[in-house]
């Protein structure tokens, strides 16, 4: 069955089973994301399916499909509003093609100097709002998982922003990471997460950004000759589920796996932290990408060619959560 067949059989389908399944069968989770199950991400759904059957009893059944086996970038999120899968975890900067851009927020460079301000804020008010936002798509947000500060790779050296120029960087679908590439001189690509290795290698486009784990467990340092640790910002992701679905199960049910994505999400964010430090010696000992911190002047550099995109991306993600971090930057001691 084609993709598009899916949606809509899984969707008939969901309808007719919610209903019965709560009186025979396990209620089933599809649970679908782009990464490899060897990423925090992937653990860490692997652990909540572990969690999740033991303690409801054999009443639900998780079924964890990775690496966009089942649903690719632009394919999930209606998926999960159609109710063909019931949960997702994607990149907080995917979240603007279905009208979210708040979620953007997220993408801005150097927002989030650190974890602890970062947890500050989705662990606060700005991240008990933007999951109250998901209502009106037919969403539920359950928690927030680390993905990682990003670096950028290309076959290029980057080290002062004008090495940038030119070059043709994939980016996930949101605006803002469209505007910091164009403050850098580059050609933005939107491109779903499955196609970055081959269009790497092929040459559609010259480099990219993102986090260690995903470097690392879909081997784009054999495709890309230099990895800069710019770490010029933060990605995430947003644990979702299928409102409709979610409202419609036993309350005790709901509360046993409220408390297994708890886990889950503790569990994930220790594992990311820790993986990305152990990927910067994998990816520089399988010997293929050269691997290199920024200078204090290139850091310099580049913070002061991509803050102004804060102010200019201030009408698509709205002043009031970008003031709302700065206020709990601020409230950390964290100035910009
Ligand atoms: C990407 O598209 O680069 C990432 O969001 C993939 C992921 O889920 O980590």
């Amino acid at each position: 069955m084609d993709r598009r067949n899916f949606l809509a059989a899984s969707a008939a389908a969901s309808l007719l089973s919610s209903t019965r399944a709560r009186a025979q069968a396990p209620i089933s989770i599809k649970f679908s994301h782009v990464v490899a199950s060897d990423t925090p991400k992937g653990k860490a759904a692997e652990r909540f399916k572990v969690l999740a059957e033991q303690r409801a009893g054999g009443r639900v059944k998780v079924e964890v499909y990775p690496n966009s086996q089942l649903l690719k970038d632009g394919e999930e999120l209606e998926a999960l509003q159609l109710g063909a899968v019931q949960m997702l975890a994607p990149s907080t900067s995917k979240f603007g093609p279905i009208g979210l851009p708040q979620f953007e927020l997220f993408d801005l460079p150097y927002i989030f100097p650190n974890r602890a301000l970062l947890h500050r804020v989705t662990g606060g008010k700005v991240g008990k709002e933007l999951f109250e936002s998901l209502g009106s798509k037919g969403m539920v947000g359950l928690g927030y998982w680390d993905n990682g500060f990003k670096v950028m790779s290309a076959n290029k050296p980057l080290h002062m922003p004008d090495d940038y120029r030119g070059l043709k960087m994939r980016i996930k679908s949101s605006k803002v990471l469209d505007a910091q590439m164009r403050a850098l001189g580059c050609q933005p690509q939107v491109m779903a997460f499955s196609e970055v290795y081959q269009a790497m290698q092929t040459g559609v486009v010259d480099g990219s950004e993102n986090t260690l784990p995903n470097l690392w467990t879909q081997k784009f340092y054999e495709v890309q000759k230099y990895v800069a640790l710019s770490h010029h910002g933060y990605d995430g992701y947003a644990v979702i589920v299928n409102k409709k679905f979610w409202d419609g199960l036993p309350p005790e049910l709901r509360a046993t796996l409220t408390k297994a994505i708890q886990e889950a999400t503790e569990f994930e964010n220790e594992l990311s932290l820790q993986e990305n430090n152990d990927d910067v010696a994998k990816i520089k000992g399988a010997g293929r990408a050269q691997v290199y911190e920024l200078s204090a002047e290139e850091q310099t550099a580049l913070r002061k060619t991509l803050l102004p995109v804060h102010k200019q991306m201030e009408s698509r993600i709205g002043k009031q959560w970008i003031d709302a971090v700065y206020s709990e930057a601020a409230a950390a001691g964290v100035t910009y």
